[in-house]
């Protein structure tokens, strides 16, 4: 049988032990009422049909109990966010321990590096990857400005090679090499939200703390997507969102990574909040600042229990597929992709995101010449959500939870018909 046929990925549909788990999902139907390709998990996951019994329960035990839902609910509010850790904690790779759902990306970043960054005269400077998220370049860059370093001097950019599109590890070893004794912090993102590149984070973070640098991961595009061993890795921290491979909905709340090693240091400097203080003194009001010790321990404010319900319904999912069975069916599903899109022959798109699965998540970046953002416009008109990045990326995501090689296949058939067409 062809690859290159419907029979095929059919075929190949049949034979995954996680099919099911797409019909757990709500899809977007187009103006006919037919379902969308929904390719694009990396921005926004989709709505998990479970999401509503669980957002209902908390509303149904705020009718009932009132304040007194916080103790007594089917799932008490004041510990809620505990009930998330340990299935996150696996997600990632990490101890419950070292993990804590809270705030969101950007503001976990900003407490990560209050923490984690601490410069000095001589070590003050903050490595990123070129094509950083905005979000992360606007955080750092502020961080360093908040400590009057003039960015200009105090950030040192990750760059492709010229006529590159993608970051070599022997170009941040030389970096490190010529600067390393300067650099206080190499900040970067596990997987690009652009090119769809990972990092290794294990080799990253041995390269960092080798110079004496701390080294933490923006994880956004990385977690429910690449298994990212975090406590393995030895990172120092790392932050994530929820709300795209993880399927937990618009603007919901970050994860946030704090290693092991500094579960019960006292000294690190943070800004804290009386959801950080020791859980039994807490509502005592008047005691010192007790912190918790682990990741809890950056903890601001009592948590949005709504948002936090959504993420327990995702959560149970990824459970019960189990984060490396997905990605395993997710590299497969990738693998599919490429191979069909590479059997489409023009000039005009190109793939970016590396050709090794261990350098990539789901995610392919396809570069479109010339800029022409008419291609995405139109592969939307044909029923395709996926994401177009300024300047010249469409970027296809197939989320191995819901999505199938008959939704890649159909995909590709719609990709050459329109360059075809033109
Ligand atoms: C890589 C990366 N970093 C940071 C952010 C910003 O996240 P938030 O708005 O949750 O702070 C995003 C959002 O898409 C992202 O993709």
């Amino acid at each position: 049988m062809q690859f290159n046929s419907l029979e095929y990925a059919q075929e190949q549909d049949k034979k995954d032990s996680l099919s099911h788990f797409r019909t757990k999902f709500h899809f977007p139907k187009g103006s006919e009422g037919t379902e969308l390709i929904y390719l694009c998990g990396n921005s926004l996951g989709l709505q998990p049909k479970n999401v509503k019994d669980y957002l209902q329960e908390e509303l149904d035990d705020w009718s009932k109990y009132g304040v007194e839902g916080h103790t007594e609910g089917k799932h008490p509010w004041l510990p809620y966010h505990e009930f998330l850790t340990e299935k996150m904690a696996k997600i990632v790779g990490a101890k419950p321990l070292e993990v804590v759902i809270m705030n969101t990306l950007t503001s976990n970043l900003h407490l990560m590096m209050i923490s984690f960054y601490n410069p000095t005269k001589e070590r003050y400077k903050i490595v990123i990857e070129s094509d950083a998220f905005p979000s992360d370049k606007y955080a750092v860059e502020s961080q360093l400005k908040f400590h009057d370093i003039n960015p200009k001097d105090g950030l040192i950019e990750w760059k492709p090679r010229a006529g590159e599109n993608l970051c070599r590890l022997e170009d941040l070893e030389e970096i490190l090499k010529k600067e390393g004794d300067k650099i206080a912090l190499l900040m970067i993102g596990s997987t690009n939200y652009y090119t769809g590149q990972s990092f290794p984070l294990k080799k990253i973070t041995e390269l960092g703390h080798k110079y004496g640098c701390k080294v933490g991961f923006d994880l956004a595009h990385g977690a429910g997507n690449i298994l990212p061993n975090l406590h393995d890795s030895g990172a120092d921290f790392a932050v994530w969102c929820t709300y795209k491979y993880l399927n937990s909905g618009p603007g919901s709340l970050g994860g946030c990574f704090v290693h092991e090693r500094y579960a019960n240091n006292r000294e690190l400097k943070r800004f804290s909040g009386w959801w950080g203080h020791n859980k039994k003194t807490r509502f005592q009001m008047r005691d010192d600042f007790d912190v918790i010790p682990g990741a809890e321990g950056w903890q601001l404010s009592n948590p949005p229990i709504l948002s936090m319900a959504a993420i327990r319904a995702s959560l149970d999912i990824f459970d019960e597929a189990g984060m490396e069975n997905l990605r395993a069916k997710s590299v497969k599903l990738t693998v599919y992709l490429e191979k069909l899109l590479k059997e489409i022959s023009t000039s005009r798109i190109s793939i970016i995101t590396p050709e090794n699965p261990e350098e990539r998540g789901a995610q392919l970046s396809i570069q479109v010449k010339n800029a022409d953002k008419r291609l995405f416009d139109k592969l939307t008109e044909s029923g395709v959500i996926s994401d177009w990045r300024e300047p010249d990326v469409i970027r296809i995501a197939p989320a191995p939870l819901y999505n199938n090689f008959e939704d890649v296949f159909r995909f590709t058939q719609k990709l050459k018909a329109i360059l075809e067409e033109e």
